[in-house]
């Protein structure tokens, strides 16, 4: 694993969106893995404003996200769809049927999810996989307890992810109880993972993620077992790292 720590949360997302964007450069019909979250927005911000100045096109490439809200329609303004048309699709060349999200209404959303896995499976797999951390260092909506093996499924909310994704929903009952969400051993098999984290509240999960152990309890520590993770952090979120650490991790992964 990979740990640059970057000046601030721009320079973060700045870095992010470079690594997408030479990734598009080296394969131009690559598979993105994608995800929501108010980490990312700067990131797509970003990406938005490099294919207006034309340095970049995704007409070739394909994309996934991690996971979508259970029994919420793509329209639904709390949806991740919708997330993903505003902030990404809908500003650059994206081809509509090339962005996949598990969907949320689907009427079997535990074939949904099954469905889903076989559909990255027949695109060629992830090249790229871009990620946040929960609070309780959930990757994708795989809250602790997951197995590190696990697939795309279907799975309960933990109660501070519910209250963390509260700000996007009218009313408390309207937050959902349950997501598809790709497994961890789904976005290990992508060929890179990418992890952003900022701000002091993310900083616990980081030093959980890179300094406790490698396990269900903390499913992000499992980018550990991955060849390619490079994890992106401020200075917040990075603050409770210790530095020795740091050192070793990117002298390993150069
Ligand atoms: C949600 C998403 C995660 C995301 C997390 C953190 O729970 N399912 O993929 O990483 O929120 O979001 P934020 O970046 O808003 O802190």
């Amino acid at each position: 694993m990979n740990i640059l720590i970057l000046p601030d949360a721009a320079a973060v997302a700045a870095r992010a969106a470079g690594i997408v964007a030479r990734t598009l450069q080296a394969k131009p019909d690559a598979v993105l893995g994608l995800a929501t979250g108010g980490t990312m927005q700067p990131v797509y911000a970003e990406l938005v404003r490099r294919h207006r100045s034309g340095d970049l096109s995704f007409a070739r490439a394909a994309s996934f996200n991690l996971d979508e809200y259970v029994g919420l329609s793509r329209d639904h303004p709390g949806s991740y769809h919708r997330a993903m048309e505003t902030a990404l699709f809908a500003q650059t060349d994206f081809r509509p049927h090339a962005t996949h999200l598990p969907r949320g209404d689907a009427p079997d959303p535990m074939a949904e999810a099954v469905a889903y896995e076989t559909r990255i499976t027949a695109a060629g797999g992830i090249d790229l996989q871009l990620m946040g951390i929960g609070i309780n260092g959930h990757i994708g909506f795989n809250e602790p307890g997951s197995a590190l093996t696990s697939q795309s499924r279907v799975v309960p909310l933990a109660p501070e992810t519910r209250a963390a994704n509260r700000r996007y929903f009218d009313r408390d009952a309207d937050v959902p109880t349950q997501a598809i969400t790709m497994g961890i051993a789904t976005i290990l098999s992508a060929r890179a993972c990418l992890l952003l984290a900022t701000g002091a509240a993310k900083a616990q999960a980081v030093a959980t993620m890179a300094m406790g152990e490698i396990g269900p309890a903390c499913p992000a520590s499992a980018l550990r077992l991955h060849g390619d993770g490079t994890v992106l952090l401020d200075p917040a979120a990075a603050a409770l790292l210790d530095p020795a650490i740091v050192a070793t991790m990117d002298a390993a992964h150069g």
